[in-house]
C-alpha cells in the first residue's frame, strides 16, 4: 500500500484532524492547511509527518503554497453560518472549485468533503450551495471523489451531545413528530473511509458514508434520554416553528439552531439506494443508537 504526501484543507477541523492523525498515523506527509494553527495531535507512533501551511482556501495563491508538493488533497472545509460578508457560495461553490481546478491542473487527486442530502432545488441555501459546489468540483476535476457523510458524531460532536442535552429538559420538543430518518456516521469512520480512498487511488466516484443504523429522531431522542434514566414527555413541533424559531436565533452570533439544520431535518437524510458507501471500502461503520445506549 502507498501513503501519498497529502495536503487538508480545513484539517484542523472535526472530521480533518481524525484524517490528519490516521494519516500521519500510517506513514502519510501530512500538510494541513487552515487559517489558525489550531491542535493537531500527531500519534506518538506514527510513522508519518504532519505540517501546517496557513492558507485561505479564498486565495488562490495560498491554495497553489498548500499544495506544493503533494500527491493528493482533502477538502474538508466547512462553513454552517454565512456571517462576516462570507457566504456559502464563497466556501462550499468558488473555493471548493478553485482547489479543484488547481488540483487538476498540478495532477494531484482530490476527495471533496460534502454531505448526504444535497440538492439545487433544496430551500435551504446552504444545501443548495453544497450541491452546486459538487457539480462544480466534478466538472473541474472529473477524477475527484466527492464524499457524502451524513451528520456526525463522535467525542466533543455536536449532534450527540444535543441529544445528550435534550435529556436534562423537563419536555423534550421533538422536530415534527421526530420521524424524520437519519444514519448518523462517526467521524472515524469517515476518516478511514477518506484514508482508504486515497490509499486505493479511488478516483472519479461519489461516495456515501452514513452509519450502521437509519434510526428515526425519536429513536435517537430515546435512546439519549433512557441512556440517562429520564422519562419527559417528548412533544411534537410542527417544522413551520422551528423554521420561524430558527430565524429568531440568526441574530445570535453562535446560533444553536440554524434555518438549515432545520430544512435538512424535515426530509430522510440516509445513504441512497446503490451508492458506492462503506461496504465498497470493506468498512463496517458504528452505530450511534449503540454508542448513545453504551453510555447507559
Ligand atoms: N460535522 C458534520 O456533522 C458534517 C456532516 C456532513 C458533512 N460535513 C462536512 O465535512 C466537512 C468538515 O466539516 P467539520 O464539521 O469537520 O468542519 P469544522 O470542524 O467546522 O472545521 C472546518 C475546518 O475548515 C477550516 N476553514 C474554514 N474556513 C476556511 C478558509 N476560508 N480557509 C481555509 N480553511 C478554512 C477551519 O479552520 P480555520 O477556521 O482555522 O480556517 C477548520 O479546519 C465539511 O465539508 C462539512 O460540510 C460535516
Amino acid at each position: 500500500m502507498t501513503h501519498p504526501r497529502v495536503t487538508v484543507f480545513g484539517g484542523t477541523g472535526f472530521l480533518g484532524r481524525r484524517l490528519v492523525e490516521r494519516l500521519a498515523h500510517a506513514g502519510s506527509e501530512v500538510i494541513v492547511a487552515a487559517r489558525h494553527a489550531g491542535e493537531v495531535a500527531v500519534p506518538e507512533d506514527a510513522s508519518g509527518t504532519v505540517v501546517f501551511r496557513r492558507a485561505d482556501v479564498r486565495n488562490a495563491d495560498d491554495v497553489a503554497a498548500a499544495l506544493e508538493g503533494a500527491d493528493a488533497a482533502v477538502n474538508a472545509v466547512s462553513l454552517y453560518i454565512e456571517r462576516g460578508g462570507l457566504t456559502f457560495e464563497d466556501i462550499h461553490v468558488e473555493a471548493a472549485t478553485r482547489i479543484a481546478r488547481q488540483t487538476a491542473d498540478a495532477d494531484i487527486r482530490l476527495v471533496h468533503v460534502s454531505g448526504l442530502g444535497v440538492d439545487v432545488d433544496s430551500d435551504s441555501a446552504y444545501v443548495r450551495a453544497r450541491a452546486a459546489g459538487e457539480n462544480a468540483v466534478r466538472q473541474a476535476h472529473p477524477d475527484a471523489v466527492v464524499i457524502r457523510p451524513s451528520v456526525l458524531f463522535g467525542p466533543d460532536d455536536a449532534f450527540a451531545s444535543s441529544l445528550r442535552m435534550l435529556a436534562r429538559l423537563p419536555v423534550v420538543p421533538l422536530f415534527g413528530h421526530g420521524d424524520t430518518r437519519l444514519q448518523p456516521v462517526h467521524v472515524d469512520d469517515v476518516a478511514e473511509g477518506v484514508a482508504r480512498l486515497l490509499e486505493r487511488g479511488m478516483t472519479g466516484a461519489t461516495v456515501e458514508l452514513g452509519g450502521h443504523g437509519v434510526h428515526r429522531y425519536r429513536e435517537l431522542v430515546q435512546a439519549a434520554l433512557d441512556a440517562a434514566g429520564r422519562h419527559p414527555p417528548l412533544v411534537p413541533v410542527p417544522f413551520a416553528l422551528w423554521r420561524a424559531l430558527s430565524t429568531l436565533l440568526s441574530i445570535l452570533p453562535n446560533p444553536p439552531l440554524t434555518r438549515d439544520q432545520v430544512i435538512l431535518l424535515e426530509k430522510d437524510n440516509i445513504v441512497g439506494e446503490g451508492a458506492k458507501t462503506f461496504a465498497t471500502l470493506g468498512i463496517e461503520p458504528k452505530d450511534l443508537l449503540r454508542v448513545l445506549t453504551q453510555r447507559r
